[in-house]
C-alpha cells in the first residue's frame, strides 16, 4: 500500500540518521539502499521507530510505498552516483514526484540536473543538509533549492526534521535548481575559514603564549560565553580539554596535522575567484589544508630554515588572550562579509534572489557554523536587504572598530613569530584594502598601459582609453 509520506535512498550514517529523524516526527518513511543488509540492519536498530519505515528490496518497491506525488530523499555520495541513481528512479517516478538530493553535491550537476528532469515533469531539489551525523538524527539546517511548489509539498516533513532556534525553523527555501546546494557550498567556505580561524588562535596560543591544551580548552570554553559563542568554538573547548584514551597525553598531540577535505571549501573559492568576489579568508583556509598535505616538504623545510628569531615578550598573558578573542571575532567578520558577498553576487548572476537573510537564519542552529553571530547577520538585512557589503553595515562597523586593533596586533605577532596565519592575515589585508579610499592599482593600470597599451581612466576626466606618454624600450 502507497502509504508513505516520503522515500529515502542511501542509509549510510547520515541517511540513517535522518530516516530516524523522520520517524521520530511521525512521518513514515520507505527505505532503500542497494545492499539490503543496511536495510534490515536499520530496521533492526529503530526500536519502536521500526514501525514507521518500509524497507525496500528494490527501486520498484520503494517507488510504490510512497504516497503520490512521491517525495525520494537521496542520501549518497555525490558525483556520478547520484547521475545513475537518478537514471534508475527516472522510469519508475511520474510528474510531480520529487527527487531531492540531500548530499553535498556541486552545484553546477544540481542546475543540470534540475534542467534535464523539468521536461519529464519531475522536480529535483538540490538540498543542502548541514550538521553532520548527530543533526541528521536530532535537527540539521536545511537549504533547499528547485521550485517554490517542490518545496510546498516537503516543506512539512523539512521544518519539522529541521533544528529550531527559539522555535524557528531552520529549514528554507533558497532558490530556484542549484540555489540550496549553492548555499550549502557557501556554508562549507565560511566552516573551513572559521576553522581555520580557531587553528590559527590556537597556534599563537600554544607556541607565542606557551598554553597547554587543558588551558586553551578553558579558554576556548570562557568564550563560547561571550560574542564568539558557536558551535564551533564549543567544540574545539571540548576537543583540547580531551586525552587520548591509549596515551593519556593530549588527544590533539596524537593527531597527525595533515588536514583532509572534500571539495564544498574549494567550491566556494573556486564560485568567488569566478565572480571575482574577494573571498581571501575562505581561499586562505583552502590552501592552508592543501599546505598542510604536504608534510613530508614542510618537516624537510623545516631544516632548512629553522626559526632563529627573538619572540616578542608578552608581558600580560590575560590582555593578549582578551586581544585574541577580539582578533577572532575581526577575522570572522570579514570571512561572513566575504562569503555573503559571494552568495549576493551568484544569486544576481544565476537570477536566484537568494534571501539573504533567511539564510542567516536557517544557519542560526543545526549546522556546523551555527553561532550567535548570525543573528547579527540576519537583523543586518532584515533592516537593510540590499546590504553592500557587512563590513559597513552599523552593527558591523561598532564591531569592527572594537576588533581590528587586536587583529593588527596578532597579526603582527603571529609575523614576529614564524607563526603561519593564513586566514586571519588575509582578513586584515582585506579588511584595509576595504577600507583605503585610494590604493596602488594606479600603478597597475599603469604598468598594464606601459607593457600592453590596455589604457586607464583619469581621475580628473571622465571616460576611459587614456594612454601614458611612456617611452617604449
Ligand atoms: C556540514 C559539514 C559537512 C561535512 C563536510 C566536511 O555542514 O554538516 O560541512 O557537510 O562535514 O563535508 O567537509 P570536508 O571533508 O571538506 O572538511
Amino acid at each position: 500500500m502507497a502509504d508513505a509520506d516520503i522515500g529515502l535512498i542511501g542509509l549510510a550514517v547520515m541517511g540513517r540518521n535522518l530516516v530516524l529523524n523522520m520517524a521520530d516526527n511521525g512521518y513514515r518513511v520507505a527505505i532503500y539502499n542497494r545492499t539490503y543488509a543496511r536495510t534490515t540492519s536499520l530496521l533492526n536498530d529503530a526500536g519502536p521507530l521500526a514501525d514507521r519505515l518500509i524497507g525496500c528490496e528494490s527501486l520498484d518497491q520503494l517507488a510504490a510505498a510512497i504516497r503520490p506525488p512521491r517525495p525520494v530523499a537521496l542520501m549518497i555520495k555525490a558525483g556520478e552516483a547520484v547521475d545513475q541513481q537518478v537514471a534508475a528512479l527516472r522510469p519508475l517516478l511520474s510528474g510531480g514526484d520529487i527527487i531531492m538530493d540531500c548530499g553535498n553535491a556541486n552545484y553546477h550537476d544540481t542546475v543540470r540536473r534540475f534542467a534535464e528532469l523539468q521536461p519529464t515533469g519531475l522536480v529535483y531539489m538540490g538540498t543542502g543538509v548541514s550538521g553532520g551525523e548527530e543533526g541528521a538524527r536530532y535537527g540539521p539546517a536545511i537549504m533547499a533549492g528547485g521550485t517554490r511548489e517542490g518545496y510546498g509539498r516537503v516543506e512539512d516533513i523539512l521544518t519539522s526534521i529541521s533544528a529550531k532556534y527559539e522555535g524557528e525553523s531552520c529549514a528554507g527555501f533558497m532558490g530556484t535548481d542549484g540555489a540550496g546546494h549553492f548555499v550549502k557550498t557557501i556554508h562549507n567556505g565560511i566552516e573551513y575559514a572559521d576553522m581555520q580561524m580557531i587553528a590559527e588562535i590556537y597556534m599563537i596560543m600554544r607556541h607565542a603564549l606557551g598554553l597547554s591544551p587543558a588551558e586553551m580548552g578553558d579558554i576556548f570554553e570562557r568564550w563560547n560565553k561571550g560574542p564568539l559563542e558557536s558551535y564551533l568554538i564549543e567544540i574545539t573547548g571540548k576537543i583540547l580539554k580531551t586525552a587520548d584514551p591509549d596515551t593519556g597525553k593530549p588527544m590533539v598531540d596524537v593527531i597527525l596535522d595533515r588536514a583532509g577535505q572534500k571539495g564544498t571549501g574549494r567550491w566556494a573559492a573556486i564560485e568567488a575567484l569566478d565572480l571575482g568576489i574577494p573571498a581571501t579568508t575562505l581561499e586562505g583556509a583552502v590552501a592552508a589544508r592543501a599546505l598542510s598535505a604536504f608534510k613530508d616538504q614542510r618537516l624537510a623545510a623545516e631544516k632548512l630554515y629553522p626559526l632563529d628569531l627573538d619572540r616578542p615578550e608578552i608581558n600580560d598573558r590575560d590582555a593578549a588572550i582578551a586581544g585574541l578573542e577580539r582578533a577572532l571575532l575581526a577575522g570572522k567578520i570579514c570571512a561572513y562579509a566575504q562569503g555573503f558577498a559571494i552568495m549576493a553576487a551568484s544569486s544576481e548572476r544565476a537570477g536566484w534572489n537568494l534571501p539573504l537573510n533567511q539564510v542567516a537564519r536557517v544557519w542560526r542552529a543545526g549546522c556546523i557554523i551555527r553561532s550567535r553571530f548570525l543573528n547579527v547577520i540576519s537583523a543586518a538585512y532584515d533592516a537593510n536587504p540590499d546590504v553592500t557589503n557587512l563590513l559597513v553595515e552599523p552593527g558591523f562597523v561598532a564591531m569592527m572598530s572594537d576588533s581590528q586593533k587586536d587583529l593588527r596586533s596578532v597579526v603582527s605577532l603571529a609575523a614576529e613569530s614564524g607563526l603561519p596565519i593564513p586566514s586571519l592575515s588575509s582578513a586584515l589585508a582585506y579588511f584595509d584594502a576595504y577600507r583605503t579610499g585610494r590604493l596602488p592599482a594606479d600603478l597597475i593600470q599603469a604598468q598594464r598601459d606601459f607593457f600592453g597599451a590596455h589604457g586607464f581612466e583619469r581621475t580628473d576626466r571622465d571616460g576611459g582609453g587614456f594612454h601614458g606618454p611612456w617611452a617604449m624600450g
